[in-house]
């Protein structure tokens, strides 16, 4: 609730009143509305069993607002006004976890449940695991049956909650769960995250628990967000995610975030809990909202009959769930039971099945990115998968469109890879399912009778938009071991097209690069001019730009002469752009911006850089063999070489700098994703030392990730960098990033 559904006249005469208080008469208001409004609070936001309407809470609540802000020194520091929202922060701060947060370990059927508690034997009389057996051997034989609670998993944003002395102090997202992001401005606006606790309290209590949006809610924002020209937000937990990770906390207050309380870190000892059903108790007593439908059940049959049922519930939550928790009840066998690397072996997340829906291929186009790689797209007719409409879904390489599905060995791990029933075939009816909830995926082409007759989907010989012959590359990845007999027989190549410098596709996507905030920062050319240029015929490599004159440029549509006298200095001003931003700029395969600083700091000019032979660039750090013969190829092409002469020539400088040490600074608003395992930091290290120098550590690769930090047995999300042309990075060059040369 918020102070919305009064209308301007009882606003009006209701200000009118409470301005005439004086200081005594509003301080017992203030004492009186104060607990008042928590009591609402609670009972609407947790219990869901309001006593009042929103208008009358609203009344109150403008009362209390009124009143603070005539006399400030009564406002108390955890008034319920302090909900509203408050001024924007400057930047989120690194929230370190005292206790760390870990995640679970999953299963996915009745069996993988059953084998949690017992697991059968397996391999020839040797007891892979289950709780019963872990227990006997550490010398706690169960007889009877063990109880568990069970719980919705629920789908939103994980947060920790402080309170020091019954107050919310702090609250942050789970981040590596070692250190999150700070969010206590926008959590403090959720309703059912107590401001204040209900005693008796611990001196320090720190609470785990979800943040979701409100389904009914999230749907309609999303539809006033698209009648107002707005992005809609992808999905529920997507929006809660950016709602509680923004600056501003306005937003927060205003949307119907719910938060659901369901461990605890630090503050319940045993002697007030000795199981998590007791301890969720406890915490409703407090004043937490604790999710409904959870259930202590005892033994694993009982358990695995509240998932079903948990289950059959889903649909009809008012929030997204996405499988239920089985935990160990008893503190004191969790206690023995302990953690497998960083989930605990006392609790395990039941994943329901991803939706899946069918659908058929009407055709698989084929995108040209800016380096090139050429990536399959399968256009199938609309479907609802989930919840939302697809109708295109990345193939991402050519193993997902024409190889039949198999496992293979990657990085010593087992994969499955391809599609059952590739090659696909146009007119397909294919299974398709959004992996994470999120990103469509093909799952399956099924056989029906006369699919022989249609044609399989393949690569052309050519590159779609320039007719240039395509080359194959192989990915130099550590999943192409010699002589390893399960490797891939289908390697993970790359299709891409070698007219860097000629086709269209990757000039259009080049330009947009070269003009990008991070290269060149031309500012004025953003996506359409770039392509009114193109399309014009005004620009057909990199260094036309230079060439452009007013009176072109004023004469395309839409451009007036005052906004292309902008480009034009614009342009002007770029060339006198560091050397490892022009070189950034260039778009040579593999070379992002670190590798051009790196560059850049190394020769200290254009020549000695186009100069170095394979061995010289493997001199500079963090250059690899890969790298280097990329650049010797790039620097050797005479088309290249006539460029950057044509780019000098119309004035593009290529300035050297004086070799500086790289600061860590330079990793403000950088965003990197980690994979593998890298050779001497662990991954929350790594991501600690990234997030202390202002950078930020994401899960996945997207067209917004800056660096990969790969190491041994990266798997896809290596793969998914490459083909997105995202700067490949290793452990020693992200040292040196950090100033730890
Ligand atoms: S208990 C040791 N209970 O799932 C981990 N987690 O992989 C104890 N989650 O993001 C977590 N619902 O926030 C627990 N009822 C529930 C949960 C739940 C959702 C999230 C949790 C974390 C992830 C753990």
């Amino acid at each position: 609730m918020s102070p919305g559904s009064l209308d301007a006249h009882d606003a009006a005469v209701a200000r009118e009143r409470w301005a005439s208080l004086s200081r005594a008469e509003a301080a017992a208001r203030v004492v009186a509305l104060v607990p008042e409004l928590r009591r609402h609070n609670h009972l609407y936001h947790v219990l869901g069993t309001p006593q009042v309407d929103d208008r009358a809470f609203d009344l109150m609540l403008a009362e209390l607002i009124a009143l603070e802000g005539r006399f400030p020194d009564l406002q108390v520091e955890d008034s319920p006004s302090t909900r509203v929202g408050g001024a924007p922060l400057d930047s989120l701060v690194a929230f370190p976890h005292r206790v760390p947060m870990l995640s679970l370990g999953n299963a996915f059927d009745a069996k993988d449940l059953r084998n949690f508690e017992t697991k059968r034997h397996e391999e020839s009389g040797r007891i892979t695991g289950g709780i019963r057996q872990f227990l006997a051997r550490a010398g706690t034989e169960i007889e009877g049956s063990i109880a568990y609670m069970v719980e919705p998993k629920l789908d939103g944003l994980a947060i920790e909650l402080v309170y020091e002395e019954g107050r919310l102090t702090g609250a942050g997202t789970r981040g590596d769960g070692q250190v999150g992001e700070e969010v206590t401005h926008t959590m403090r606006t959720v309703g059912s995250v107590p401001l204040r606790l209900r005693a008796p309290f611990p001196p320090y209590l720190s609470v785990r628990g979800e943040v979701l949006f409100a389904l009914a809610g999230f749907h309609e924002m999303n539809q006033r967000r698209e009648a107002e020209g707005e992005a809609p937000f992808k999905n529920p937990r997507n929006a809660a995610a950016g709602t509680v990770r923004q600056l501003d906390p306005g937003p927060a207050s205003r949307r119907p975030l719910i938060f659901f309380a369901h461990s605890a870190g630090e503050g319940i000892g045993l002697e007030v809990a000795s199981a998590h059903s007791m301890l969720l108790d406890e915490l409703r007593r407090m004043g937490f909202r604790v999710a409904e439908n959870t259930a202590r059940c005892e033994g694993i049959e009982a358990a695995i009959a509240h998932v079903a049922r948990i289950g059959e519930l889903r649909a009809a939550l008012p929030y997204e769930i996405d499988g239920a928790v089985v935990k160990v009840d008893d503190f004191g066998l969790q206690e023995v039971l302990g953690f497998v690397t960083r989930s605990p072996r006392w609790a395990t997340a039941y994943k329901y099945p991803a939706p899946r829906a069918r659908t058929r291929l009407l055709g698989v186009d084929f995108g040209v990115g800016r380096t090139g790689v050429v990536t399959p797209v399968a256009k199938v007719s609309p479907t609802e998968v989930g919840g939302v409409t697809v109708s295109s879904i990345t193939l991402h390489n050519e193993r997902h469109l024409a190889y039949p599905h198999g496992e293979y060995k990657e990085g010593g791990q087992k994969v499955s890879r391809g599609i059952p029933g590739a090659p696909l075939r146009v007119g397909d009816l294919l299974e398709i399912y959004r992996a994470g909830d999120v990103i469509p995926r093909v799952g399956a082409a099924l056989d029906e009778p006369g699919r022989g007759g249609r044609t399989p989907v393949a690569y052309s010989a050519h590159c779609p938009v320039c007719d240039t012959a395509l080359i194959r590359e192989a990915t130099p990845a550590a999943d192409k071991k010699k002589g390893d007999e399960h490797a891939d027989p289908h390697p993970n190549d790359t299709i891409r097209c070698p007219n860097q410098l000629g086709c269209r596709a990757q000039l259009e996507a080049g330009l947009r690069h070269f003009a990008s905030r991070l290269a060149m920062d031309i500012e004025g050319l953003g996506e359409k001019l770039v392509t009114q240029l193109v399309d014009a015929g005004l620009v057909t490599r990199f260094s036309d730009l230079y060439d452009l004159d007013v009176g072109a440029v004023a004469g395309l549509e839409r451009m007036a002469e005052k906004s292309a006298e902008n480009l034009l200095l614009a342009l002007e001003q770029s060339k006198a752009q560091p050397l490892a931003r022009a070189i950034h700029a260039l778009g040579i395969p593999l070379v992002g911006e670190a590798t051009a600083r790196d560059l850049a700091q190394h020769f200290g000019g254009l020549d000695a850089m186009m100069g170095a032979d394979v061995e010289g660039l493997c001199q500079v750090g963090g250059i690899g063999m890969e790298v280097a013969q990329r650049l010797v190829a790039f620097f050797g092409d005479p088309r290249a070489i006539e460029e950057l002469a044509r780019l000098r020539a119309l004035g593009v400088q290529f300035r050297c700098e004086e070799p500086t040490e790289v600061a860590g600074a330079d990793l403000v608003g950088k965003n990197f994703v980690l994979t593998g395992t890298l050779p001497t930091l662990t991954r929350s290290e790594a991501k600690a030392r990234v997030l202390a120098q202002g950078g930020k550590v994401v899960g996945s690769v997207s067209a917004k990730t800056d660096y990969l930090v790969a190491g041994e047995a990266a798997g896809s999300k290596l793969t998914r960098a490459q083909d997105l042309g995202i700067e490949i990075i290793d452990e020693a060059t992200l040292l040196a990033m950090l100033g730890d040369r």
